[in-house]
């Protein structure tokens, strides 16, 4: 294994040196670096971006360390205003390196176009007539989106979803967005075979845009932390901790949003620094997490006996070409440090991140209290300033 993301003492250097030694272990020439000395966006690209702007807003940067994610040493950016979750998520990433690191399953990216159609005089038979037409519906939804078409994406599938009281039938188109989000693509097909449901229902149209409860563009995350690495004195104590924990989210709504909130937390970051839309994926965890009817918990910790297992599973859907992400130059840095810039490995990593910033809450919760950790770095934050 190598050891690239495992830099002893990166805390104590001064910025500059820290940008010296990111850039040698990435590849990247230090004056990419300097990008961030404008917080990653010129006011002028701003400009370009969204309305009425005045100027742009910096948050914290910085990188976690220490993480392995399917056998692979990587350095994970984050932006975030929040102190200790990047020491957190680098603690943590040290724990589950000693267990052989985390452990990613990776959809295929199929995003989900909804398109609503109301009045529909029979609902059931209008769904049996959409899905018998279902490869004339895709053949035209295909025409819709030649570009992901030419990458290898596109319309994969097609559900129909009846509230026959409402007498309305919802079509959900596939679509495989490849390293896009996908919104746009998504979005212009829902849009564009609109009409030609609408036709086969007899219905009339409603809405038609993507949902974010993105349930066929999932990531799960497992990792193993060995007792020693929790804790060198006290392993099995603080696993049984951690269990415990993880048991209290399960059974409590309260305590599993903010468990979920500890996940978001690495998640979010990675989210913000790579230029996402952090609100469609908290849209869609939170939705996930309650598919059953209860708030429940995106991840959970087990006792194996010697180690605590974690296994994390939630909608990611991430891009890492197209909108904000192409414009923005500290977002095209963070993809550079990550290396891999497909969207899948994106997924993975922000994913792994969520797992290790929720293994470092519970862990401090579970043993010393939060606020103990938490103040010493904004004690640290303090007396530097
Ligand atoms: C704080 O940002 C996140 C935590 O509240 C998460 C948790 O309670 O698991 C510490």
């Amino acid at each position: 294994m190598s050891s690239r993301s495992r830099i002893p003492g990166f805390y104590k250097l001064n910025i500059d040196a820290r940008r010296q030694r990111l850039a040698e272990l990435c590849g990247l020439d230090p004056s990419e670096l300097t990008a961030l000395d404008r917080g990653g966006l010129d006011v002028g690209v701003a400009d370009t971006m969204i309305e009425n702007v005045v100027g742009t807003y910096s948050l914290p940067f910085g990188v976690a360390l220490n993480f392995v994610i399917d056998g692979k040493d990587v350095i994970v950016p984050m932006a975030i205003e929040e102190p200790s979750v990047v020491a957190a998520a680098s603690n943590a990433a040290r724990m589950v390196r000693a267990g052989g690191g985390f452990r990613t399953e990776v959809s295929e990216p199929v995003m989900i176009a909804q398109i609503e159609l109301r009045e529909v005089p029979d609902p059931r038979s209008a769904c049996r007539d959409i899905s018998d037409r279902r490869d004339q519906i895709l053949s035209r939804a295909r025409d819709l989106a030649p570009g992901v078409v030419s990458r290898g994406g596109g319309p994969v599938g097609l559900e129909t979803r009846v509230f026959a009281d409402d007498r309305i039938v919802v079509v959900h188109l596939l679509v495989d967005c490849r390293d896009a989000m996908g919104a746009n693509i998504v979005n212009s097909i829902a849009e564009g075979v609109a009409d030609d449901l609408a036709k086969i229902a007899g219905a009339t149209i409603g809405l038609r845009i993507l949902s974010n409860l993105s349930v066929h563009r999932t990531v799960v995350v497992t990792a193993t932390a060995p007792d020693d690495a929790l804790c060198p004195d006290a392993g099995a104590e603080v696993r049984g901790a951690i269990a415990a924990a993880s048991r209290f989210a399960e059974l409590d709504p309260y305590r599993a949003a903010t468990h979920n909130k500890g996940i978001m937390n690495g998640v979010d970051a990675v989210l913000v620094a790579t230029a996402n839309d952090w609100r469609s994926v908290e849209a869609g965890a939170h939705a996930y997490a309650c598919q059953t009817g209860t708030y429940r918990p995106l991840a959970l910790w087990t006792n194996s006996g010697s180690a605590i297992e974690g296994r994390l599973e939630m909608p990611l859907a991430v891009g890492t070409v197209g909108g904000a992400i192409s414009v923005h130059a500290g977002a095209r840095l963070a993809l550079a440090i990550l290396g891999d810039q497909s969207a899948g490995w994106l997924a993975a990593v922000a994913g792994a991140a969520g797992l290790a910033t929720n293994l470092a809450a519970l862990r401090a919760l579970a043993t010393d209290g939060i606020q103990r950790g938490h103040m010493s770095l904004h004690a640290r934050k303090e007396t530097s300033s």
